[in-house]
């Protein structure tokens, strides 16, 4: 099959990890007889550079055009200085509420391999950690008013966060949904002990479940919920909840499985071209170094597979390239745990080719 795939390199090590990513995939493409064709879109820090706009609608329109969207990192120090309206985040923003993914999906699981990685006690480890945070993604405080006044001779900043309840009812049934695809539990995360959008969060989730009776819906504080994941991950099997709790949350629970540079994810619509990314930044201080971590982008390729093309032996396979490179003790610097003796580090570019040579079809 023939796919159009926009490919944002980004910023940072943004265009080592996706070259690694581009590399698997031509290899899954010869093996399974598929063709991915590639534009390039520029977008964040890069698109600042060249055309004075981090995400210019040329560039945006590509991704409509496109039957996907992989993208490595953006944003970075060079840019920290530029108004907020002009931020290389801001462009990242921008290409998720102009594709209209709503949905936000970051899978939390240890790799067994890696089990020495993670800073939680083995106790807690090996009770398992297999979770999703399903994060609500364009909309809440990051698509409200941002603004900063002069009020009483200082200066007074203000951010808007409000969520309607339609936004809220069409997460909640992608929470419900991916629940009922894995082990029919889902905890609503929210602040109702103090946010009005929290409180009409709870209650659309409640109103919701009754269309779902063989999901278990329970509601967590946001506070709590981070108090949790570190005390007994092994309790969570889909987490529903807002777009800035979301974004904290789920750094954390990328943390307990080894390390954020592992970790994918998907960003879906109501169709089915979605944006693949790793859940971490661009890394400024090991940029260009060949020192960066390319599986949580090659995993976000995998994603896209599964979940845009519906190619999920092709999915399967790259992630059991990748679990036979972390069998053979192959690990980038973040993964490398001090505990670990018999492994042995890799750099970037050797990561990405190992997995290339382990993809098999099966
Ligand atoms: C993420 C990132 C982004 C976010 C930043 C880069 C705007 O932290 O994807 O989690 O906050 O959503
Ligand atoms: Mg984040």
């Amino acid at each position: 099959m023939n796919f159009n795939i926009a490919v944002i390199r980004g910023d940072g090590i943004g265009p080592e990890i996706l070259e690694q990513a581009l590399l698997v995939l031509d290899k899954v493409a010869r093996l399974y007889g598929h063709s991915f064709t590639y534009t390039d879109v520029f977008m964040g820090g890069c698109a600042i550079d060249r055309f004075g706009d981090p995400l210019p609608q040329a560039e945006l329109d590509k991704c409509l055009a496109s039957d996907s969207v992989l993208l490595g990192a953006v944003g970075g120090p060079k840019w920290n200085d530029v108004p907020g309206s002009m931020r290389p985040e801001k462009g990242l923003l921008r290409l998720r509420a102009g594709m209209g993914v709503y949905s936000n999906n970051r899978p939390a699981k240890i790799w067994p391999q890696l089990a020495a990685a993670s800073p939680l006690k083995q106790e807690i480890v090996d009770k398992g950690i297999d979770f999703i945070i399903v994060r609500e993604l364009i909309g809440g405080i990051y698509f409200g008013k941002h603004e900063t006044v002069e009020e009483n001779g200082e200066h007074l900043a203000i951010d808007e966060l409000r969520y309607s309840e339609s936004e809220i009812r069409r997460i909640g049934r992608i929470g419900f949904e991916t629940a009922r695809k894995r082990n029919k539990r889902l905890c609503s995360v929210e602040k109702s002990n103090v946010l009005d959008s929290s409180r009409l969060w709870k209650k659309v989730m409640t109103q919701l479940s009754e269309e779902y009776p063989d999901v278990q819906l329970s509601h967590m504080l946001v506070d709590n919920c981070a108090m949790q994941i570190v005390k007994d991950p092994s309790q969570f099997d889909v987490i529903v909840t807002e777009n800035m709790f979301g974004d904290i949350l789920s750094d954390e629970a990328s943390m307990i499985t080894g390390s954020i540079g592992m970790i994918p994810s998907s960003s879906l619509g109501d169709g089915s071209r979605g944006l693949y990314e790793p859940i971490h930044g661009s890394a400024p201080d090991i940029a260009g170094k060949d020192m960066a971590n390319p599986i949580g982008t090659i995993l976000a390729a995998a994603m896209m597979l599964r979940y845009s093309f519906d190619l999920p032996e092709e999915a399967s396979c790259i992630e059991a390239a990748v679990g036979a490179v972390l069998d053979g003790g192959y690990r980038t610097g973040d993964i490398l745990s001090p505990l670990d003796s018999g492994c042995k580090k890799v750099g970037c570019r050797e990561m990405g080719s190992l997995i290339i040579e382990n993809l098999k079809k099966g």
